[in-house]
């Protein structure tokens, strides 16, 4: 055994990280590791490939350990390894800006730079407040999120999220915020796609400005594809409601896209995909392929110059982060953008997406599943909660899978699959068989 092979099996000590969204007991006693990756793989420390079928944490859109990502990374800790961006700056981050800018939807491009899609989705929620304190507008303050909404685990996310269990034990949150229902349930279980509008759901939202007043609502905020509780698809013509009452009242929508960017959906945003462009777009995970922690906020010309242009000399927008364009994340992203333009890697994901449909969809009849859905490269596959115990079914599968060399995602009863963007049509059919045998084997 090699030296480096020594490293790699030895296990260290897990008692003092406190693992973040983990059952730490049950971790600690069950240990689960990765050493390594690339391409589609992880390696385990004792030398098991596991084939990755969620990207990572739907961030490694290209793949594991791509060369020119890693090398890009390299050579600028080595020529320049921290800038300020406060009242400074390093062309790497100017070039990143320039470059996502040029891939948002017409009229987004103005980039502000976060390190998270947490720090991305609070961000942006200060941005509709000072957008409408600079027009003059302070009284408009409340939010509007979604129920079964995730924008991450800082104040204003977790607010505007619609998840009861990530929220309740963390008193108030912050003060104003109303939400919109979840947007699951009004199609059949397993549709394909997307599904035509049962009803006017996003209609919903002239109740709550009737309740509320327009003029005290600063911003609706939801994800196009609602994807960490379970892949909710939305019907047809409901974002495009959404974008027409608050336009016609005067509200901002952010799409948080920290899931749909970068190809998920086949096109560089979701924005794109569904033909509907918000006043604010968050980014992170893939903007980086998940090799240097770093998010975004895209900004239109309109929200951009009312704080900029309308504010005093001086610095115009109070915030910002230490680390906002950090060069090696800079590095990462503009090496990110390079191999999803020369790869055509949202192209392939357009390509693969009927395939990825029929593939997922022969889940339907296996064992336990009461739901397939699926757009882009992503699927949800739901699974009949075990009598007493929500959760306990994905969860097992999770593990089985894990055991059995194949990651997946579950919430809830739900996996989700999002496959990094270069998967094979041999790997598809992968998993899916994977995980039919598995449900077939686990109570
Ligand atoms: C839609 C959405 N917003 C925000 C976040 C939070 O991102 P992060 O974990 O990088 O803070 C996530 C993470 O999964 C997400 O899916």
């Amino acid at each position: 055994m090699s030296s480096d092979d020594a490293t790699l099996a030895a296990v260290p000590d897990l008692s003092a990280f406190w693992m973040p969204f983990t059952d730490n007991r049950y971790f600690k006693a069950n240990p689960r590791l990765f050493s390594a990756a690339s391409g589609m793989h992880y390696t385990t420390p004792d030398g098991r490939r596991v084939l990755d079928a969620t990207a990572g944490l739907w961030c490694v859109n290209a793949g594991h350990g791509r060369e020119p990502i890693v090398r890009a990374i390299q050579a600028q800790a080595a020529k320049l390894d921290f800038a300020p961006t406060f009242q400074l700056g390093h062309p790497a981050a100017f070039e990143l800006a320039t470059r996502l800018a040029a891939l948002m939807p017409r009229g987004l491009d103005r980039v502000f730079f976060t390190n998270s899609g947490s720090e991305s989705a609070d961000t942006a929620l200060k941005m509709a407040l000072a957008y409408h304190h600079a027009r003059g507008q302070s009284g408009r303050v409340r939010m509007i999120g979604r129920q079964r909404g995730y924008h991450g685990t800082n104040m204003g996310g977790t607010s505007v999220g619609g998840i009861g269990g990530n929220r309740r034990a963390f008193g108030a949150q912050i003060w104003g915020v109303d939400h919109l229902a979840h947007t699951h349930g009004h199609a059949a279980p397993f549709t394909r796609g997307r599904q035509a509008s049962n009803g006017d759901l996003a209609g919903e939202l002239n109740e709550l400005i009737a309740l509320h007043g327009a003029e005290s609502i600063a911003a609706v905020i939801v994800e196009p594809v609602a994807g960490s509780t379970g892949v909710l698809v939305p019907p047809r013509g409901y974002l495009e409601r959404l974008r027409q009452i608050t336009a016609q009242h005067g509200i901002l929508l952010i799409f948080d896209e920290v899931i749909t960017g970068f190809g998920r959906l086949g096109k560089a945003t979701a924005a794109e995909f569904f033909g509907v462009t918000p006043d604010i777009l968050t980014l992170a995970k893939g903007l980086t392929n998940g090799a240097v922690p770093m998010g975004a906020v895209v900004a239109s010309r309109a929200v951009h110059d009312a704080i900029v242009e309308g504010a005093p000399a001086g610095i115009e927008f109070l915030h910002g982060y230490t680390y906002s364009g950090h060069p090696l994340a800079a590095a990462a992203g503009i090496a990110t953008l390079k191999i999803c333009e020369s790869e055509a890697l949202f192209e392939r994901a357009e390509g693969l997406a009927s395939y990825w449909e029929d593939a997922v969809h022969r889940l339907a009849g296996t064992r336990h599943v009461i739901d397939v859905r699926n757009l882009g490269l992503v699927a949800g596959i739901e699974l009949a909660p075990r009598e007493g115990a929500p959760g306990e079914r994905a969860t097992r599968a999770f593990r089985r899978c894990f055991d059995e060399g194949l990651l997946i995602r579950v919430t809830g009863d739900i996996i989700a699959l999002s496959p990094p963007l270069i998967v094979e049509r041999a790997q598809i059919d992968e998993i899916v068989e994977r995980i039919a045998a598995v449900l077939e084997t686990i109570e």
